[in-house]
């Protein structure tokens, strides 16, 4: 966050992020109360899904790369440790702000067998991504997660890798984590994605590469192509049509590539939505990715009538960044559903908020994969912004929110999902009182400074 903004003295009493940490750290509890304004300039962490693709490739590359503003959350830390235990050297640079990875790749043969069970923790992406990864490597994996990871659906990673050739199984009848594999040679597949997963995708896609045929992937929709961009820049013979990749097993070590990580557009969601439905505000967000298939939130909001603009757009190792500027608007309802929800899934929760201070009805649709993120999030968005008193009635694949009803502050609950956890932060900014927050740290996967953040970006006077 660029310093241009007074932080608030912490111990002052019109604090409007109290902090309170209970004995146990899960307990952590945060207090927030609405500010008079909400300005700033934010510069956000490093994408999540661009770091975890970055150290992956980087780690099965030939020679070192250095990756600067590397997601910090503990997700894409998961996934660093992950590699480290295959035997990838990772240093991290803490002399730079923010600290960067240097990695040393030594090529796909790299990679040695784990002395013990892989942790992804909470993390999907590192657990689907190299769940692709190490079915093609000669050696056995095992990988495990916190109990929401291994609550998540893996028959849908299972199947397709099975179909390439691969020994892997899973708990439940091959449902669920841990995840048992034996590494061994593959072949590619044509295949048809059943739900537009950017996860699955790239997990196909990382076992194709050491496959013995060519793959060929049929997308529902589009979703993030992060992975294809970074192969494409690293040499994999990799290309796009329309819906369709297809990938040529590798025939020589993929050329390592340093990168800048763009701040990151979910991350962003945040303060976009703050900053549009408060009052009195205007933030300044830098170097945000604006990748086409994460954008959904901006369409969204300016179909909503948000006064947004996106400046100095430039690309930066094969990804689109800019500067986005948002102010106070006068927000209408929308139906949002079809091609767009795989480039917003994830900024749904904060657009929930967006849609309860907005007038009329908003009708999200087509986004049933919420029910199977960090927490069941159709069910835990509408039962927590119900709580300060939204009308939002879940459906099977979304929600209908009734806009326009003023929200009161009262304890909430991120149910440990860190998405939940921020929106309801931006919800209380613009709530009567006081909301109290339970489980907060929740933020961590994501976002670990974001509640200095919006600390920061809140005025001085607040009184
Ligand atoms: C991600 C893909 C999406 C997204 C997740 C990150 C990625 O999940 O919700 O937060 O980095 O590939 P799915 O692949 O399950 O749609």
């Amino acid at each position: 966050m660029a310093e241009q903004f007074a932080c608030l003295n912490p111990t002052n009493r019109r604090n409007p992020i109290g902090h309170h940490k209970k004995p146990s750290a899960k307990a952590e509890t945060r207090t927030v109360r609405p500010s008079l304004r909400l300005e700033g300039e934010i510069t956000l962490p490093g994408d999540k899904s661009i770091s975890h693709r970055a150290v992956i490739l980087n780690s099965l590359a030939k020679g070192e790369a250095e990756i600067s503003n590397f997601g910090p959350g503990k997700d894409c830390m998961a996934t660093v440790r992950c590699l480290r235990a295959l035997g990838v050297r990772i240093d991290s640079r803490a002399s730079q702000d923010p600290p960067s990875l240097l990695i040393s790749g030594a090529g796909e043969d790299g990679l040695k067998e784990p002395a013990s069970v892989l942790n992804a923790q909470d993390s999907a992406t590192t657990m689907r991504l190299l769940g692709g990864l190490l079915s093609g490597r000669p050696f056995l994996s095992i990988i495990t997660g916190d109990v929401s990871l291994r609550s998540r659906p893996m028959d849908r990673l299972i199947e397709p890798l099975r179909l390439m050739g691969a020994d892997i199984c899973g708990r439940g009848g091959d449902s669920f984590a841990p995840l048992v594999i034996k590494g061994r040679e593959l072949r590619g597949i044509d295949f048809t994605l059943p739900m537009p997963s950017a996860q699955i995708k790239s997990a196909i896609l990382l076992a194709g590469l050491f496959a013995r045929s060519n793959t060929l992937l049929r997308q529902p929709t589009p979703s993030r192509d992060h992975t294809e961009r970074l192969l494409r820049l690293m040499g994999a013979d990799l290309e796009i049509q329309g819906n369709l990749v297809s990938l040529l097993p590798l025939s020589s070590s993929l050329a390592p590539v340093s990168l800048r990580v763009p701040g990151d557009i979910s991350s962003a969601a945040y303060f976009l939505v703050a900053g549009a439905i408060h009052p009195n505000a205007r933030i300044v967000i830098r170097d945000c990715g604006i990748n086409p298939t994460r954008t959904g939130i901006i369409d969204v909001l300016l179909a909503m009538g948000a006064r947004l603009k996106i400046d100095n757009e430039r690309l930066e190792a094969g990804e689109p960044l800019a500067d986005i500027v948002i102010e106070s608007s006068e927000l209408h309802g929308v139906e949002v559903g079809g091609d767009i929800i795989p480039r917003l899934i994830d900024e749904i929760p904060v657009l929930a908020v967006a849609a309860c201070v907005a007038r009329g009805k908003t009708v999200i649709r087509d986004a049933g994969e919420l029910r199977v993120k960090e927490s069941d999030r159709i069910a835990t968005v509408s039962s927590e912004l119900s709580r300060l008193g939204a009308r939002i009635e879940p459906l099977p694949d979304g929600m209908v929110i009734y806009g326009g009803r003023p929200l009161s502050g009262t304890e909430v609950s991120s149910h440990f999902d860190h998405r939940l956890a921020m929106t309801l932060a931006v919800a209380a900014l613009v709530s009567r009182g006081e909301t109290t927050i339970k489980h907060a740290q929740a933020a961590q996967v994501s976002y670990p400074a974001f509640w200095q953040h919006m600390q920061q970006a809140l005025s001085v006077d607040n009184s």
